[in-house]
C-alpha cells in the first residue's frame, strides 16, 4: 500500500486524540465474549471433531485365561477391536468456575473386533490342543462423556488444560459370530468389565489427546494480526479469560502497534462487561475507543497522513487559471501555471464515538503549491477543521468505516500572496474535500481492518453498535475449514 494510501486509510473516522498517559498494568481495548449460542456452536464443533477423531479408534488387544465349567482353562483373545461409530446422543457446555465442562450423555459406539481362543484338555490316549475363532460385534448403548477444559492466559496467549476428562460405559451388548454358547458366557463374565475400561480409557486418552492438539493450536495463535505494512493489531490476550454462567469471555490488547515499537499507553480502557441486545447472537467484540486512537496516533506518528492531490474530478482547481476570480494576485503572478495541494494533518484525527453515532474530525494544512516548470513554489497554507459523520460496517472480518461530510471550518496559516478572501475560498475547498478528500477517504476506509477471529471462522449477519466510547459487534458465526490444524491466523 503506498504511503497517501495508508494516510487516508485510517485519517478519518478510527481515531482520536487523547493526550497519551503513563500506565503500569496491562489494559484491555478490545474484548470478546462468546455467549451461549456461541458456546453451544463451539461445543458442536469441538464435538463433531471428537467423533471424526474417535473413528476409527484401535483398542490393544484383550487376553486373558478363564476358568470355564466341563471344559477347563481357556484362553480367549480379542484382537482387532476397533471403534467403528460413535454418535453424542446429547450434550452441552457449561462455563463454570473450574473450567468449560463440555458432557455428552446417550453416547453409543459399534465396535468389531476379532476372538480367538484355545485350550488343551487331556484325553486318555495324549493331550490335545483345541482352537477356534471368529468375529464379533459389540455395541455400547449408555456411556457418558465429561470433560471439563481450564483456561487460562499464559503470557498473552491461551492455554488450555485437561482439568477433567471421564468416560464411562453403562451398558454393553456383545454379538459373537460363530463360536460355542460357553463362549459367549464366559467372554461376558470374564472379559465385559475389561471390553468397558478398555474402551472408556481409549476414548479418554483420544480426547485427552484432542485437547492437547488444539490447546497448541491456541498457542501458536498469532500475537499480532497484520493491519497494512505499517500496522498490525496487537492481539495479545491480557488478564485470565471469564467465566460465567452462559457466557466465556476474552480481553486482549487490541491496540494498533508498528513493528516491534512502543503503543501510547491510553487511558480508557474497557469497563462495563460486553453484551449484544439481540441475545442469539453467537459472539460479541466489543472495540474501546483507544484502539482509534491507537491507529491514529500510530499513523500520525509514522508521518504518513500526509498527501499530494495532483488530480482532480475538476482539474481547473489544479491552474492559478481556475483561481483567476477568487485570487487574482495568484493568477497575476503566476499566470496559467499548474498547481499542486499539499495536504497533511496538523494534528491527529480526533474521533469520538458516541451513542448511534460516531463524529470525526480532522485538522489538516493544505499548502498549496504553484509548479513552474521544475521548481514547486508554495505560495499559501489554509488550515482546515473537517467534521464528519462516520459510520461502520463489518465487511466479511473486517470492520469497515464510511464518512459523511458534515461541515468544515478554515483559515489562513501563512500567504506569500498577500490576503485571500476566505469566503470566496470556501466553495472551492467545499468541493475539493467533497469530490476528492472523502470519496478518497472512503475508499481506503471501505477496506477496514481486521477484526481478531481466527481463521476458519466468518462473522455472519453481524450488527453493529455504538454506545459511549465503544463499537460493539454482534454476530453469528460460521466455520469452513475441516481441522484446527491448519489455520493460523484471522485476516
Ligand atoms: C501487546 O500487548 C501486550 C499486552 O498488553 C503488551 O505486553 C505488549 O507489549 C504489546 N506489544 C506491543 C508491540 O506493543
Amino acid at each position: 500500500m503506498s504511503p497517501p494510501t495508508t494516510t487516508i486509510y485510517l485519517i478519518f473516522i478510527f481515531s482520536l486524540f487523547i493526550p497519551p498517559h503513563p500506565s503500569t498494568a496491562d489494559q484491555s481495548f478490545i474484548s470478546l465474549l462468546i455467549t451461549q449460542n456461541g458456546l453451544d456452536f463451539v461445543k458442536d464443533l469441538l464435538t463433531s471433531e471428537a467423533i471424526s477423531m474417535l473413528t476409527p479408534l484401535w483398542l490393544n488387544q484383550i487376553e486373558k485365561t478363564v476358568k470355564i465349567p466341563l471344559i477347563g482353562k481357556v484362553h480367549i483373545v480379542l484382537s482387532d477391536i476397533s471403534v467403528n461409530r460413535v454418535k453424542i446422543g446429547s450434550s452441552y457446555i457449561r462455563p463454570g468456575v473450574s473450567g468449560v465442562s463440555i458432557d455428552g450423555s446417550e453416547v453409543t459406539c459399534e465396535l468389531s473386533m476379532k476372538w480367538h481362543y484355545s485350550y488343551g484338555t487331556s484325553s486318555w490316549i495324549a493331550p490335545i490342543s483345541i482352537s477356534d475363532s471368529g468375529t464379533a460385534s459389540v455395541e455400547v448403548n449408555g456411556a457418558g462423556v465429561d470433560l471439563t477444559l481450564g483456561l487460562d492466559n499464559e503470557e498473552g496467549s491461551l492455554k488450555l488444560s485437561t482439568v477433567d476428562c471421564n468416560c464411562h460405559i453403562h451398558d454393553m451388548e456383545i454379538d459373537l459370530h460363530g463360536g460355542a454358547s460357553w463362549l459367549y458366557q464366559g467372554i461376558v463374565d470374564a472379559l465385559e468389565k475389561q471390553i468397558m475400561s478398555a474402551i472408556e480409557k481409549a476414548i479418554t486418552e483420544k480426547l485427552n489427546a484432542g485437547v492437547s492438539k488444539l490447546g497448541s493450536f491456541l498457542q501458536t495463535l498469532p500475537k499480532q494480526i497484520p493491519v497494512d505494512d505499517i500496522a498490525s493489531l496487537n492481539v495479545t490476550f491480557v488478564n485470565a479469560p471469564f467465566l460465567s454462567d452462559n457466557s466465556l469471555g476474552f480481553e486482549i490488547n487490541g491496540l494498533f502497534v508498528k513493528s516491534q515499537k512502543n503503543t501510547p499507553s491510553l487511558h480508557n480502557a474497557l469497563r462495563s462487561p460486553v453484551s449484544c441486545s439481540d441475545s442469539s447472537k453467537m459472539v460479541a467484540i466489543a472495540l474501546d475507543q483507544a484502539v482509534f486512537v491507537s491507529a491514529a496516533a500510530l499513523y500520525y506518528d509514522a508521518m504518513f497522513m500526509h498527501w499530494v492531490v495532483d488530480k482532480a474530478p475538476e482539474q481547473s482547481f489544479l491552474n492559478t487559471a481556475g483561481w483567476r476570480f477568487i485570487v487574482p494576485q495568484l493568477y497575476k503572478k503566476y499566470p496559467n501555471a499548474d498547481m499542486d495541494l499539499d495536504i497533511s494533518l496538523s494534528e491527529p484525527p480526533l474521533v469520538q464515538i458516541l451513542w448511534q453515532n460516531i463524529e470525526a474530525t480532522v485538522y489538516s494544512d493544505v499548502i498549496v503549491n504553484v509548479l513552474e516548470g521544475d521548481e514547486t513554489i508554495p505560495v499559501a497554507c489554509i488550515s482546515l477543521a473537517i467534521a464528519g459523520t462516520g459510520s461502520v460496517e463489518v465487511i466479511e472480518n473486517n470492520l469497515a468505516g464510511h464518512l459523511k461530510l458534515d461541515d468544515f471550518t478554515m483559515s489562513l496559516k501563512w500567504s506569500k500572496i498577500g490576503t485571500l478572501h476566505m469566503f470566496l475560498i470556501q466553495p472551492v475547498m467545499w468541493t475539493l474535500i467533497e469530490t476528492v478528500f472523502v470519496p478518497y477517504a472512503n475508499a481506503r476506509l471501505g477496506k477496514g481492518f481486521p477484526l481478531p477471529i481466527i481463521n476458519g471462522f466468518t462473522l455472519q449477519n453481524a450488527e453493529i453498535t455504538s454506545s459511549d466510547s465503544r463499537i460493539t459487534v454482534c454476530s453469528n458465526v460460521i466455520y469452513q475449514k475441516e481441522s484446527f490444524d491448519r489455520s493460523s491466523i484471522a485476516s
